[in-house]
């Protein structure tokens, strides 16, 4: 069968092939659509050395909200007067669901639900060490409180998800018993938070079917990125059921930090084919208000987001991409899906075709031969090290005598 290449954003109503992966990955559908909760202002908040203010809450909120975020964790309403009253206002302005985070600790609870948000995330530790040297409690206590503060939230008519934080270091047996329990208060959600990223794809999936066998609530999976598997692990959680992901922008959270929500959606759209429901057109310029906003900056080799995302140098890359963007790109994303831009970058690997192209660009008319004039003495100058600027192209250019276009066409006529 031969497959018509069409991406959704071009070809509305037509079934998307992907013409790429033919021969190399089989192309199936895991998975049709995820919700996306974002915890950029609450996990996203946790990095050391960052903290958003008011307005820069109510901002990030308002664009995620616009881009269609199924819900927006606004933060930690127990944590002060100023975190409460951003939630609050953000509760009041915002479409999509807005979630107040809470420990199972009825205060917490009373708080979220004061600030008014549509779901309580309430979470407390499974797993012994946690709760032996963070909570201070036993197995017994946990399970009732978690109990109690389902239930203080199903009392007040409040959407509610518990997580069994650290479940990927928690007793199965024990798991499984908090989940029933927590399931038979009238949770909606159960969260399974792989705390301190130690989980790998097949393992989550494993965890994730086990939960969901001992549970009627819905699945949401939030996985951290200590090495470097939090994307993995949470798509690996869908795979194997989970309705929903909890992703920051830009990877931001504890630690090394949170699957990223420019990955997560970006690999359920363009990999999986699945429907997110998210204007992926405002990544960049999400990515860009956080990163701002956090002081955190993005590296430039950042899936998605990173400046070289869709920027190509070598010869042979750079060439393809010229004649086919396809060539040495994914093809099923491009940088328009997310709002970037393709650039060919010249420097020490670069080959004639990206040279011609930049001097083309900059109204020049070259030779071939002063094309590879050029083009050597681009490389030299990379090879130390330097960045190869506009201007540095110009004079380049002026060395080696190419003559502007207008020029060209004036002796020619
Ligand atoms: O990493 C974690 O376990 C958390 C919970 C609060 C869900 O952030
Ligand atoms: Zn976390």
């Amino acid at each position: 069968m031969s497959l018509v290449r069409c991406r959704k954003t071009t070809c509305p109503g037509q079934p998307r092939a992907i013409e790429f992966f033919q021969g190399t990955l089989a192309q199936r559908s895991e998975f049709e659509t995820v919700r996306i909760f974002d915890t950029t202002l609450r996990d996203g908040e946790q990095t050391p050395r960052t903290s958003f203010d008011y307005d820069d809450k109510r901002e990030i909120a308002a664009v995620l909200d616009e881009m269609g975020t199924h819900v927006i964790e606004a933060g930690f309403p127990a944590n002060g007067d100023a975190e409460f009253e951003a939630i609050q206002d953000i509760a009041a302005a915002t479409e999509n669901t807005v979630a107040g985070l809470a420990r199972v600790v009825e205060s917490d609870v009373e708080a979220a639900l004061d600030a008014g948000v549509d779901m309580v995330h309430v979470f407390a530790s499974t797993s012994d060490v946690q709760i032996e040297d963070s909570m201070h409690a036993t197995r017994e206590q946990v399970m009732d409180r978690s109990i109690a503060a389902v239930e203080q939230v199903v009392d007040a008519g409040v959407e509610v998800m518990f997580s069994p934080m650290d479940a990927t270091r928690t007793d199965r047996e024990y798991l499984a018993a908090v989940v029933e329990a927590v399931d038979e208060a009238g949770t909606d959600w159960i969260n399974i938070p792989d705390t301190t990223g130690v989980a790998s794809p097949s393992r989550f999936a494993d965890l994730v079917a086990f939960v969901d066998e001992h549970a009627d609530a819905r699945i949401d999976v939030h996985t951290h990125d200590d090495f470097g598997m939090a994307t993995a692990n949470a798509v690996a959680g869908v795979e194997a059921g989970a309705d929903q992901v909890q992703v920051s922008v830009n990877g931001i959270g504890e630690r090394a930090g949170n699957a990223a929500y420019e990955e997560v959606v970006m690999a359920a759209e363009s990999v999986y084919g699945a429907d997110t429901g998210i204007d992926t057109t405002r990544i960049m310029e999400l990515s860009g208000i956080v990163s701002a906003k956090s002081d955190v900056p993005v590296p430039v080799n950042k899936p998605v987001v990173g400046d070289n995302a869709f920027a190509h140098e070598s010869g042979i890359h750079a060439a393809g991409i010229i004649e086919n963007a396809d060539t040495f790109e994914p093809g099923v994303m491009t940088p328009e899906m997310v709002g970037a831009e393709r650039s060919v970058v010249l420097g020490k690997h670069t080959g004639t075709h990206a040279v011609r192209q930049h001097l083309e660009e900059a109204g020049y008319d070259p030779t071939d031969a002063e094309v590879r004039e050029v083009t050597r003495e681009v490389k030299d100058y990379a090879a130390e090290k330097q960045h190869v600027t506009a201007r540095d192209l110009h004079r380049f250019a002026a060395d080696v005598g190419v003559e502007k276009e207008t020029e060209t066409q004036e002796v020619r006529a």
